[in-house]
């Protein structure tokens, strides 16, 4: 599985734990961004670069991280094909993958612990898509996306 990962300044050093678990569990990964540390930047322009690569197939995966992990999430849902999710603990972070084929995880690094974090990265990247009845609801959340022209 590869990876894609990026933040805005809020997120910089939880986004550089990760990247310790991503190695650490031998993910392969890319790096978006920022690079800057705590210096500001916004955090819509790393949404839509990971967001970019992973729709664009070349990743199969995306992690964002801000300081709430909302705002990375509503830009990332901006991008058709996205499903972005916001998880601030592993139930969600394991459903949203079984039930909603979540393609990017979020995370608000003033919200939850690294330690927290790093459980919900794990626990997102092992679970799998369910298919069956959800497979249904995941097409219908696709077909708002073709009525409301997300994108285009
Ligand atoms: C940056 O101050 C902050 O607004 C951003 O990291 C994020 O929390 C937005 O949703």
């Amino acid at each position: 599985m590869k990876v894609v990962i990026g933040s805005d300044h809020a997120g910089y050093d939880l986004k550089e734990e990760l990247k310790d678990v991503l190695k650490e569990e031998g993910v392969e990964f890319l790096d978006v961004g920022t690079i800057n540390g705590d210096d500001s930047v916004d955090y819509p322009d790393f949404a839509e670069m990971v967001a970019l690569k992973v729709v664009g197939g070349e990743y199969d995966r995306g992690v964002i991280v801000c300081g709430t992990g909302v705002g990375v999430a509503i830009a990332a849902n901006k991008v058709k094909g996205v499903r972005a999710a916001n998880c601030n603990e592993t139930v969600s972070a394991r459903f949203s993958r079984e039930h909603n084929d979540a393609n990017i995880l979020t995370l608000g690094s003033r919200i939850i612990g690294g330690a927290v974090a790093i459980e919900i990265l794990k626990v997102w990247l092992a679970a799998g898509f369910e298919g069956g009845r959800h497979a249904r609801r995941v097409e219908k959340i696709s077909m708002i996306e073709e009525r409301a022209g997300v994108s285009e």
